[in-house]
C-alpha cells in the first residue's frame, strides 16, 4: 500500500510510520547517542545557489528577468557527528541544510525541484506570498522521479527571511526533519540603502534538535505525536559549532528550523541582542532583547556587535528554556541553559578593514492596519478532541474548503488555544499579519511588526489582521500548527481566497 494513500494516523494504526522508504530506522530501543563536547566543528554556511539561468540584474545573460535555480531532492551521507559515522540525510541538492536562495524582489524565481527520494515531495516557500498553485499545498505532490517547476513572483511588499521546506500531507514531519529545508531570502533595494551590516557579515542560522542511533543515523520517534524532541542542538546542520568572528558587527537571521522544539535564545555573558526583523521582515524600530523566544518556523534577525570584546572572548548563545516534552513549553520556564554555539571573538578581519556598518533608529516604518477597515471577523480554536489536535473541532481535509476570504478584503483572525495543556504555533499562508493584540493587550515591541507564525502558549490567545492582495493569490490555502508532528496529525485547515 502507498502511503500517500494513508492518513498518518493510519500509518500510526498499521505500525508503518518508520519502516517507510524514509530510512530512518524504527528501533523500539531508546537511541543511545553519546553526548558530543559543544564547540568541535565550525559553523557550516550553507551555499548561496546560482542560478542556471537568468543571472542577477544588470549582468549580461540577466536580460530574461527570471531567476532559474534547479535542485535536487537526494538521499546524501554527510558528516554530521565529530569524529564519529557519516548520517544518512535527505537533502535539498543533497545538502543539510538545503542551499541558500538569494532573491531580489520584484524578480521573479522559477526553481525546478527534481524529486530524486523514494517519497513523493511537496515544497513550500514559508513567508512568501505565493500563487496557490506554487505554494505547496500538501497533496500537490511531486512524485519520485519527477520535476515541478515552483514560481515564486517575489512581489512581496518588503524583503524577508523566508525558508523553502517539505510539505506533504502526513509525512512533512519525516522529510524537514531528515534535512529538507533550507533558507530563501528575500532581498530589497529599500533595505539595501540601509547601514545594515551586509554578506558576508550577514549569516542566516537554522536551529534544529536532532538524535542520532550509534551508527550515526538519524533517530526519530514516529509515536510521539506530541511532537518531537531531539537531544542535540544542530545549528546548519551541526552539532553547537563555533563561528569565528571579527570585532565587529553581524546580522545573524534565526530560524527555528526545529520540529516541535521552542528556544529561549540568550548570550552567556547576559549582554542583549539587538532585534530588527520579525518573520515578514525589518521591524520598525530596532529593539534590545535580553532573551528571544522562539517557536517553530519563527525568524528574529538580530544584530550583535563583536567589537564590544576583546580578541580571544568566546561569546556562547544559549538556550534557556526548560522543555522535556514537544507538546508543551513555558517560555517563562528558564533554567541554567544549554549551549547552543559559540561566537570565538579571534582575530580582526585580518584585512584592517573598518566596520561601517551600523544599526539606524528607524528600519522602516510599519504601517498598523486598522480593525476598523476588517470586513470580517473570525475565530478559530486549536484544541484537542478524541486524541487529535483540531482546529475549530475539526480535522484537515483537503477536499473540504473551511472558509472563504474575499481577496481585497482585511480580516481580523482570533486565533485561540484551548487547551492548557498543548502549545501550538500557528501558521498563516498567503499573506505577512499584523497582531492586533496578545490576550487582549497591545503586541510588544518585538511582535509588532510583521509576522505569519504565532505562538499560542497556554490559554493563550492572539488576533491577527490581514489584507488579502495579489491578483493571482486566488485559490487553495491553509494554515495549521507549525508543530511539525501536529500538522502531521491533521491540525491543519484549507481555505480558498476568493474575488
Ligand atoms: Cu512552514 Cu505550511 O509551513
Ligand atoms: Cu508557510
Ligand atoms: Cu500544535
Amino acid at each position: 500500500m502507498s502511503h500517500t494513500m494513508m492518513t498518518r494516523r493510519q500509518m500510526l494504526r498499521a505500525g508503518l510510520l518508520g519502516a517507510s522508504s524514509l530510512l530512518l530506522p524504527m528501533r523500539r530501543a531508546a537511541a543511545q547517542s553519546a553526548m558530543f563536547a559543544p564547540f568541535q566543528v565550525p559553523l557550516p554556511i550553507a551555499p548561496v545557489l546560482t542560478p542556471t539561468s537568468g543571472g542577477s540584474p544588470g549582468k549580461k545573460g540577466g536580460s530574461t528577468g527570471t531567476d532559474f535555480y534547479t535542485i535536487t531532492q537526494q538521499p546524501a551521507d554527510v558528516q554530521i557527528i565529530p569524529g564519529g559515522p557519516t548520517t544518512r540525510i535527505w537533502g535539498y541538492n543533497g545538502l543539510y541544510p538545503g542551499p541558500t536562495i538569494r532573491a531580489k524582489r520584484g524578480r521573479p524565481v522559477i526553481v525546478r525541484h527534481i524529486n530524486n527520494l523514494p517519497d513523493p515531495t511537496v515544497v513550500h516557500l514559508h513567508g512568501a506570498h505565493t500563487p496557490p498553485a506554487y505554494d505547496g499545498f500538501p497533496i500537490d505532490y511531486v512524485e519520485p522521479g519527477q520535476h515541478f517547476d515552483y514560481k515564486y513572483p517575489n512581489d512581496d511588499e518588503r524583503g524577508a527571511t523566508y525558508w523553502y521546506h517539505d510539505h506533504a500531507m502526513d509525512i512533512t514531519a519525516h522529510h524537514v526533519y531528515a534535512g529538507l529545508a533550507g533558507f530563501y531570502i528575500l532581498e530589497d533595494d529599500a533595505e539595501a540603502t540601509l547601514p545594515l551590516p551586509k554578506p558576508p557579515y550577514d549569516i542566516p542560522l537554522v536551529f534544529q534538535d536532532r538524535s542520532f542511533y550509534p551508527d550515526g543515523s538519524l533517530y526519530y520517534d514516529s509515536f510521539d505525536s506530541n511532537g518531537f524532541l531531539g537531544d542535540h542542538f544542530l545549528v546548519n546542520g551541526a552539532i553547537t559549532p563555533v563561528l569565528q568572528v571579527s570585532r565587529r558587527k553581524y546580522r545573524f537571521r534565526l530560524l527555528n528550523g526545529s520540529n516541535s522544539r521552542v528556544y529561549v535564545f540568550g548570550l552567556d555573558n547576559g549582554r542583549p541582542l539587538t532585534q530588527i526583523a520579525s518573520d515578514g521582515g525589518l521591524l520598525g524600530a530596532p529593539v534590545q532583547r535580553d532573551t528571544i523566544a522562539m517557536a517553530p518556523a519563527e525568524r528574529t534577525e538580530v544584530v550583535i556587535d563583536f567589537a564590544a570584546y576583546p580578541v580571544g572572548t568566546r561569546v556562547v548563545l544559549m538556550n534557556y528554556l526548560e522543555q522535556d516534552t514537544g507538546k508543551y513549553a513555558d517560555v517563562l520556564n528558564l533554567g541554567p541553559g544549554r549551549p547552543v554555539m559559540a561566537f570565538d571573538v579571534a582575530y580582526n578581519l585580518g584585512r584592517r578593514e573598518t566596520d561601517t556598518s551600523s544599526v539606524p533608529g528607524v528600519l522602516r516604518p510599519v504601517q498598523r492596519l486598522r480593525e476598523a477597515d476588517a470586513a470580517v471577523h473570525r475565530r478559530f480554536e486549536f484544541g484537542r478532541s478524541n486524541g487529535a489536535w483540531v482546529i475549530n473541532g475539526q480535522l484537515f481535509d483537503p477536499e473540504r474548503v473551511d472558509f472563504r476570504p474575499r481577496l481585497g478584503d482585511t480580516e481580523v483572525w482570533e486565533l485561540v488555544n484551548g487547551s492548557g495543556g498543548w502549545v501550538h504555533p500557528v501558521h498563516l499562508h498567503d499573506l505577512q499579519w499584523q497582531i492586533l493584540d496578545r490576550n487582549g493587550s497591545p503586541p510588544a515591541a518585538h511582535e509588532a511588526g510583521f509576522k505569519d507564525v504565532f505562538f499560542l502558549g497556554a490559554n493563550e490567545s492572539v488576533r491577527v489582521i490581514g489584507h488579502f492582495t495579489g491578483e493571482n493569490c486566488v485559490g487553495r490555502y491553509q494554515f495549521h500548527c507549525h508543530n511539525l508532528e501536529h500538522e502531521d496529525m491533521r491540525m491543519m485547515s484549507r481555505w480558498d481566497v476568493v474575488r
